[in-house]
């Protein structure tokens, strides 16, 4: 690793994500909210791509897994019984000189004495516990009775609806419920662009098993997750499995995995992999005293199921989606001469546009009208984007620029004027090769269908 290089390929990653519209600072006309951020038009695509795949590798085409919506307003006790009130938290300590809020574990080291890693200032105060959970009031009474909280993960309210989701979906043992939503940690320093956020969001599985069972399917669904990050596109070498050592899992945990990614900033966690036992449904059962049983039916037996619990980030994961595609590489220009090309190299499931369509000249009307006609094709299918301004090998390196895996020209070929066997076909260009093809009109949208699955 280049640490400087590194540094470099981050920040041009966060213009291009700011210039292109991926990913804006919150609020930022008014200086921005930290650790809070906004997708932009193209953002916004990718992360839906991203969240859409993963349920339906996750919940529609397993017939073990069903999904749910929970609310992010949680009632108190879920998360006094979750042990979130009293242990969520994480040691604070403010620097004395240049007033900065730090992590315990953010100190630099020099000599054996620990030191701001802003001002380099060895005054410091001593660690205190700083809760990472949003506190706010429902209803016009601001008292302590109204307390409720901003879910600092989506997975409570899977166990609090466990009984509910259990009847009606009349599921056996081992099965899943699946939720994608907002979580909020007030994080003392949010930092490496949206790797450590406030407000993120959270795609996770609770995996509800026999007790014997946990950690064949804490190893099964590591295998799965990890197939999972392949398959959005990024590189197996760049992806590392943490075993997470005794000493630092959950007391409540048989085992855990962290999956983890080479980003440019450091190796750093994508996902969650852990064998939570019967830890929260048992203490959601204490302290609501309802049952949370499961009734086996062939062995008549009644007991608390354990849980298997992949939980990733749609954020982290975008991030890491974003930074394994930036490329520069080269390109000819519009004379021939090579120049460097910005290209995203997205995987084409997660790219935010498939298709661009570009007729090759915008004042001669047959190749607009044609152009359109494509667009009007594909659009059923597909997230296409239309383009006649500037010469064309402009449009296909803005294409470049933001991931678009495939573009199609209009040319007078297709009009049939050239050849009247060219009727009808288009040139088809490949972003990563730039390899271009003749390809029939007819055929095109099944060929681009079944490359963006
Ligand atoms: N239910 C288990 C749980 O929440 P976690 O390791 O605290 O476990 C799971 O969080 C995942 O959520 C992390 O692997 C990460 O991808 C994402 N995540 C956690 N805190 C985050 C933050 N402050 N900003 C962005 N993503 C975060």
């Amino acid at each position: 690793m280049n640490p400087k290089a590194d540094s470099q390929r981050m920040d041009k990653i966060v213009s291009l994500c700011k210039r292109r519209g991926f990913i804006f600072q919150s609020s930022e006309i008014y200086g921005g909210l930290n650790g809070a951020w906004d997708y932009g038009p193209l953002g916004v695509e990718l992360k839906r791509n991203l969240k859409n795949y993963w349920w339906r590798v996750m919940v529609h085409e397993r017939e073990d897994v069903v999904g749910m919506d929970g609310a992010i307003l949680t009632h108190p006790e879920v998360l006094t019984a979750s042990g979130h009130v009293d242990g969520f938290s994480d040691p604070l300590i403010d620097c004395r000189s240049c007033k900065a809020h730090l992590r315990l574990d953010q100190l630099i080291e020099k000599k054996g004495i620990k030191q701001c890693p802003n001002c380099g200032g060895r005054d410091l105060t001593e660690a205190r516990q700083f809760n990472l959970m949003f506190e706010t009031h429902v209803g016009a009474a601001a008292d302590e009775g109204s307390i409720a909280y901003l879910r600092p993960e989506t997975a409570q309210s899977i166990f609090v609806q466990f009984k509910n989701i259990l009847e009606v979906s009349r599921k056996k043992l081992p099965f899943g419920i699946a939720q994608i939503g907002k979580a909020f940690r007030n994080e003392i320093n949010p930092r490496n662009f949206t790797f450590r956020s406030r407000e993120f969001e959270q795609m996770e599985l609770e995996y509800f098993c026999r007790a014997g069972e946990g950690m064949k399917w804490l190893e099964y669904w590591k295998e799965e997750r990890l197939k999972f990050y392949e398959n959005i596109g990024i590189a197996r070498d760049k992806l590392h499995v943490l075993t997470v050592p005794d000493e630092e899992r959950a007391f409540y945990s048989k085992g855990t995995y962290d999956i983890e990614y080479e980003f440019p900033f450091g190796r750093q966690e994508l996902e969650g992999v852990a064998y939570r036992t019967d830890y929260d449904l048992s203490q959601h059962q204490r302290a609501s005293g309802k049952s949370l049983e499961y009734f086996d039916e062939e062995t008549k037996q009644r007991f608390v199921p354990h849980v298997v619990e992949p939980s990733a980030g749609v954020d982290r994961t975008v991030l890491a989606v974003i930074c394994e595609a930036y490329a520069e590489d080269e390109a000819p220009d519009e004379k021939g001469k090579m120049e460097t090309r910005i290209v995203l190299r997205f995987h084409p499931r997660m790219a935010p546009i498939k298709c661009a369509v570009f007729p090759l000249l915008k004042n001669k009307e047959p190749l607009v009208a044609k152009a359109k006609e494509i667009v009007d094709l594909l659009r059923p299918h597909m997230y296409v984007f239309y383009d006649e301004s500037g010469a064309i090998g402009r449009r296909y390196r803005r294409q470049d620029e933001i991931g678009t895996p495939f573009g199609v020209t209009v040319d007078f070929e297709t009009l049939g004027e050239k050849d009247a066997a060219l009727r009808d076909t288009v040139t088809l260009r490949e972003r990563d090769s730039m390899k271009q093809d003749r390809v029939a009109i007819k055929d095109f949208p099944s060929i681009l269908i079944s490359r963006i699955r």
